[in-house]
């Protein structure tokens, strides 16, 4: 890593340029991110240096053109402990209020918007919170290049976009590529954890529920679940949903 990817990298910033996109050759289908931007967002004064202070040391940025594994245990400053991976944590609402509960568990939150992970930065200073760590980045470009295989207890992801229109279906995470890809992350055992609010992406996830072979669907709830699975709060975007009376949807999967 040269000096300017560093110091990129420990203020947030994700490299200038095009997003990563691995070229999976699987044959399988995975979110295209096609020409969306992604938000800048601002951050007020002491959100900006909170995140000066504590990034360097708790969060990392997916640095362009490199797939090296993040060292889990070094990382955490503990070892042998269950790894989960949140994709999308957004402002980290359940991400922070879940980990005091899972403090056993490390928990990395993986979000491409910034001022969200400032957000939780925020929690997690303040809460003195010391299991959850960040990476700024796309979610499925870090489980390909920074996680190795069957390194992973768990993998959640809570209200991920919808992209209501059809042309935009694509950029769906849901897809068979991304449970293909979750799954040889996890380990033997592991769990994914999926929720949405939304209809239209429920029916979509349903269509998808067994076409991973190492993935076998659990439905919901799970009770013998090996790990946390209930948010404790209402999500930001949980919230937005239930004010338009949409139905909350979860899915369970176990790695084989
Ligand atoms: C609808 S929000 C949900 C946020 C949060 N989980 C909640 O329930 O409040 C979806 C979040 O996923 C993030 N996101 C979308 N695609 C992503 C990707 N490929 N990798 C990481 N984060 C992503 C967005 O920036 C956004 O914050």
């Amino acid at each position: 890593m040269n000096n300017s990817e560093n110091t990129r990298s420990g203020t947030g910033e994700l490299p200038a340029g095009r997003p990563l996109q691995t070229d999976f050759e699987t044959g399988l289908d995975y979110p295209r991110l096609g020409s969306v931007t992604f938000r800048r967002g601002t951050l007020t004064d002491n959100q900006e240096a909170l995140f000066n202070e504590h990034w360097p040391r708790l969060g990392k940025v997916l640095a362009e053109g490199s797939d090296e594994r993040i060292d889990i245990d070094g990382w955490f400053g503990r070892a042998g402990h269950p790894t989960i991976v949140e994709i999308g944590s957004g402002t980290g609402t359940s991400t922070a209020a879940m980990a005091p509960l899972e403090a056993d568990t490390n928990v990395v939150a993986v979000e491409l918007y910034k001022p969200g992970l400032a957000k939780l930065l925020g929690a997690v200073v303040r809460g003195g919170i010391d299991n959850i760590r960040m990476v700024r980045g796309d979610g499925v470009e870090v489980l390909a290049r920074m996680f190795g295989e069957e390194s992973l207890d768990g993998v959640r992801i809570f209200f991920p976009d919808p992209w209501p229109k059809a042309r935009h279906h694509k950029r769906r995470i849901i897809q068979s590529g991304t449970l293909n890809l979750i799954a040889t992350r996890l380990k033997p055992g592991g769990v994914l954890h999926v929720a949405t609010d939304h209809a239209d992406y429920a029916e979509w996830i349903d269509e998808l529920v067994n076409v991973e072979p190492m993935l076998e669907y659990k439905g919901w709830p799970w009770d013998e679940a090996p790990m946390l699975t209930d948010r404790q709060v209402i999500t930001k975007f949980e919230g937005k949903g239930l004010d338009k009376d949409h139905v909350i949807r979860e899915y369970l999967w176990e790695k084989k």
